[in-house]
């Protein structure tokens, strides 16, 4: 194994818990349709873009919709989702992951985010992270979404590193068959049910280094 010389995080599930966010959103606009949508059917969400959600969610139902009212659909989602995030400040960001980031940076490792999200710069400057990550790779600046990995490729070339140097950090299954299609190493946050193609699935970051996840890995 090689070890990792820049570490790319996924925002939403992995920095702070905007997943609840999009579930709470999605579900209000599925259940305005009278579409039946639960926990059990947002997994798939996970890590995709705003449009495919919205395809998966129509799609639960057979429905089929104008381009018009597919647009506004997902402008109403995001205007919900937007009043959320709205509130995010600094001490939303999950436990373990500011003194992981301030020991990378110590040690001189370059950071990136490689999120779907076209919302993750609001979210970054609610939490006062812009600053923190050299290179910000988000669903404003690729073509194609996770499992593509575009947004992976994208970061590492941002900061100038071979993918094969890199390592993921990674809550959805779309997101581990991201970093695994680039040649990156994976880390799962969350269950080993779900992030069972990562090369390591980690519960959360608490009284994690660096160093732990290394030997862990290794
Ligand atoms: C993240 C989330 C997805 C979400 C996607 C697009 O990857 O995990 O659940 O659909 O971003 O988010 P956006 O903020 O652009 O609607
Ligand atoms: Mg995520």
């Amino acid at each position: 194994m090689n070890v990792p010389k820049t570490w790319i995080f996924d925002l939403d599930g992995v920095i702070v818990e905007t997943a609840q966010f999009h579930y709470k959103s999605w579900k209000r606009l599925a259940h305005s349709l009278d579409i039946p949508f639960d926990e059990s059917h947002n997994e798939a969400l996970k890590g995709v873009s705003r449009s495919k959600s919205l395809n998966i969610i129509l799609e639960l139902d057979d429905r089929e919709v104008s381009e018009k009212e597919f647009q506004r659909l997902m402008d109403k989602k995001n205007g919900w989702y937007q009043n959320y995030i709205a509130e995010l400040t600094p001490d939303d960001i999950l436990d373990g992951i500011p003194e992981f980031l301030d020991t990378l940076k110590e040690r001189g490792a370059k950071l990136a985010i490689g999120s779907s999200s076209k919302n993750a710069q609001y979210i970054l400057d609610y939490l006062q992270l812009t600053e923190t990550f050299d290179a910000i790779i988000d669903g404003t600046k690729v073509k194609n979404t996770k499992p593509d990995p575009e947004v992976f490729l994208k970061g590492a070339q941002a900061v100038g590193e071979d993918p094969e140097d890199c390592v993921v950090f990674e809550d959805a299954e779309s997101g581990v068959e991201a970093a695994n299609r680039a040649n990156m190493l994976c880390v799962g946050v969350g269950s080993e049910e779900i992030l069972g193609d990562a090369d390591l699935v980690i519960d959360s970051f608490v009284d994690m280094s660096p160093e732990d996840l290394l030997e862990k890995l290794s």
